[in-house]
């Protein structure tokens, strides 16, 4: 039976999907949660493309203990230079250098002659071996290469040191029996290729990346590159999560497994949500809120003879649905803190005091408390955890549907002033905004405004994600309260300050 390598992307190419920028707290969070789940690699990000980026690869390669950690770089000194000052101080560090191999990128995009992106390829991958013993080198847009001029250039880097091989279906251009037959003609015509990790990395325009991906492994590849909900470029990557389950489910089929802690699975994907604030849609397989659900009659009567009728694989093997303890107002800190810890969270002694006293709080307002009421309380309390520039003091609104809203809102600055400012708006948390705006002087645009309810029920927390823009940079906030009001008020706030904080 094979062992097929899960490389994650999430915090590289899943993070340059539109909406899905982490900070860098976020991304050690993710980091942390790829690590439990025990996923190979992990593609921190692409060191060269800004200071944020490489401070960010620093920072996971620091923070992981026992998976490979990868920094991206194009075929170029500097970007090498740099992917190896961030990723050195992982235990197993991966420099990644790609080129792209297809006529139209190298004619269009590299105004380059084939022959001199070989020697390119070459000669940077022999740069980085002087740094790293790991080195993968991909040939972007691989799938739209002419394969004899992939052998020629995969069977040169391995040559000149690289360990991994990927080969890419860049724009999700290829089918399933095409790409198979594609890793098959490099497997036999690439001289070397038996002594490198073959991998793949499929993009999902045409929704085939996790078939393609699965179709690759039958081919005899074995790492697959992919992402936590399938986040990515354009429609995304392969899908973790689609990748696991297909293998755990069809080891029969694929006569291969993986490391991957399924149990961790739904934790990430719940995590990476809250994070991005990008949410799955209810049908997504695996993860999606109805993955499990049975409604017709029909199954739900094959359900209860026998659970196999409708499940080919259990919601707990996921990680969900384990019996647990309810927790509530009695519950101690020592069960809170277990709970913490199941959720696949680590948080420091400081911070879990503050974090009890917030579901202590909470607990108090609300029946019963819900995972997800505590996930969304990590959320707010300690993964947000931007220092405080401006923090509300109070609000008061007057709407109605006869009325135009208004808004009276206090603010305390970081240099302890008070000020409050009364606005209007088109509805109450409009004017909130107004108000707000007033009080900070910048010109601010709120570019998207999302609000979810945590649980059902009517004492559920809100959940407010915003995106504002002023002059050209943008940031995210994230408010929770019982009152959606005071959500929507603490998620502008928060963006705001950490709006101000980059700038
Ligand atoms: O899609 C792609 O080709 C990539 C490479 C850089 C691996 O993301
Ligand atoms: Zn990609």
């Amino acid at each position: 039976m094979g062992n097929i390598k899960i490389f994650d992307t999430t915090l590289r190419d899943g993070e340059q999907s539109p909406g899905c920028s982490m900070n860098i707290k976020e991304k050690i969070e993710m980091a942390r949660h790829l690590e439990l789940l025990k996923v190979d690699i992990i593609e921190a990000g692409f060191a060269a493309a800004s200071q944020g980026d490489f401070n960010a690869v620093k920072s996971v390669a620091k923070e992981i203990n026992s998976t490979c950690v990868a920094s991206l770089s194009r075929a170029l000194t500097k970007d090498i230079d740099s992917s190896w000052e961030a990723v050195k101080y992982a235990k197993y560090p991966r420099i990644h250098v790609f080129i792209a191999t297809s006529d139209i990128h190298m004619e269009y995009k590299l105004e380059k002659k084939p022959a001199e992106v070989l020697e390119q390829a070459t000669e940077m991958v022999r740069y980085a071996k002087k740094y790293c013993e790991d080195i993968e080198f991909s040939a972007e847009d691989a799938s739209r290469s002419d394969p004899k001029f992939l052998c020629r250039v995969f069977e040169r880097v391995i040559k000149a040191g690289a360990t991994v091989i990927n080969i890419p279906d860049t724009v999700g251009y290829s089918a399933p029996e095409e790409f198979a037959a594609l890793i098959r003609y490099l497997r036999e015509n690439v001289g070397g290729m038996d002594k490198v990790d073959v991998s793949v990395h499929c993009h999902d325009d045409l929704g085939l990346a996790v078939a393609n991906s699965l179709a690759a492994v039958k081919a005899g590849a074995n790492q697959i590159e992919c992402t936590i909900n399938g986040i990515g470029e354009r429609a995304g990557n392969a899908a973790l999560e689609e990748l696991v389950m297909n293998l755990k489910t069809r080891r029969d089929y694929y006569d291969a497994d993986c490391n991957v802690d399924t149990k961790q699975i739904y934790k990430g994907s719940r995590l990476l949500t809250g994070i991005t604030g990008v949410k799955v849609q209810p049908n997504k397989s695996i993860v999606g809120e109805n993955a499990f659900a049975h409604e017709s009659g029909i199954h739900q009567h094959g359900m209860l003879a026998n659970k196999k009728t409708y499940e080919i694989m259990t919601p707990e093997s996921i990680g969900l649905n384990e019996n647990k303890m309810v927790l509530g107002k009695h519950s101690g800190r020592h069960a809170f803190n277990e709970r913490v810890r199941d959720l696949g969270f680590n948080i420091e002694i400081d911070k879990s005091d503050e974090l009890f006293k917030q579901f202590k709080a909470l607990a108090d307002k609300k029946k019963t408390m819900s995972d997800r009421d505590i996930e969304a309380l990590i959320r707010d309390t300690i993964i947000k955890d931007t220092p405080e520039l401006y923090k509300l003091e109070s609000y008061v609104i007057n709407t109605g549907n006869t009325i135009t809203p208004t808004s009276s809102i206090s603010l305390v600055g970081s240099n302890g002033e008070r000020v409050e400012k009364v606005a209007i708006g088109f509805g109450p948390v409009d004017a909130s905004f107004n108000a707000i705006n007033e009080i900070v002087g910048l010109p601010i645009q709120l570019d998207e405004y999302s609000i979810d309810a945590v649980t059902e029920g009517r004492d559920a927390q809100g959940e407010v994600s915003v995106k504002i823009k002023s002059d050209g940079k943008a940031a995210k906030g994230y408010g929770l309260s019982t009152d959606v009001i005071e959500a929507s008020i603490k998620a502008y706030i928060n963006a705001i300050d950490n709006l101000l904080i980059a700038i």
